[in-house]
C-alpha cells in the first residue's frame, strides 16, 4: 500500500481513536454522577457502553500500530482536537445523563461514518473493524433509547 494512503488511513483511525477516548471519558463521567429514580439501571448501562468503548479504543490503537504508525491517546490532545461540548458539571438527572450520552454517541457515529467512506476501498480490514465499532455504538444508542421509553 502506498505511504500516502497508509497515512490517510492512520489519520482517520487516529481521529476515531480520539473520538472514542473522549466519548468514553464522558460516559464514565455520566456514570459517576447519575441521580434519580433510574439510579439502579442507568449507571450499569453506561458502564456497558464504557466497556465497549475500551475495546474500540484498544483495537483502533493496535490497528494504527499494525499500519506502522503510533497512536496518540493523550487526553490533553484529545480534548484540544475533538471539539465536542463538555458534559454538564456535577449531578446528572438519570434521563438527562442518558440523553447527553445519546447525543454524544450520535456525534461520534457521524464523524466515524464520514471517515469510513474513503477507507472502504483502501483498507478493508480497517473498514471491517470500524463496521463492528459502528454496530457496537448503534447498539449502545438503542439500549440507551430504551431506557427513556
Ligand atoms: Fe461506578
Amino acid at each position: 500500500m502506498p505511504l500516502s494512503s497508509a497515512q490517510n488511513i492512520t489519520g482517520a483511525l487516529q481521529l476515531n481513536l480520539q473520538s472514542y477516548l473522549l466519548l468514553s471519558s464522558q460516559v464514565k463521567q455520566a456514570h459517576c454522577n447519575v441521580v434519580g429514580p433510574k439510579f439502579l439501571s442507568v449507571p450499569p448501562f453506561l458502564d456497558q457502553v464504557f466497556a465497549e468503548l475500551q475495546t474500540a479504543i484498544d483495537d483502533t490503537a493496535e490497528r494504527i500500530r499494525q499500519l506502522g504508525e503510533f497512536p496518540s491517546g493523550d487526553v490533553r490532545l484529545v480534548a484540544l482536537t475533538d471539539g465536542a461540548d463538555a458534559l454538564p458539571d456535577g449531578k446528572l438527572e438519570d434521563d438527562l445523563a442518558v440523553e447527553v450520552v445519546i447525543a454524544r454517541i450520535a456525534e461520534v457515529v457521524k464523524g466515524v461514518r464520514t471517515r469510513l467512506g474513503p477507507l472502504e476501498d483502501e483498507d478493508a480490514v480497517s473498514a471491517d473493524m470500524i463496521h463492528s465499532q459502528l454496530h457496537s455504538l448503534e447498539k449502545s444508542d438503542w439500549m440507551l433509547e430504551s431506557v427513556l421509553a
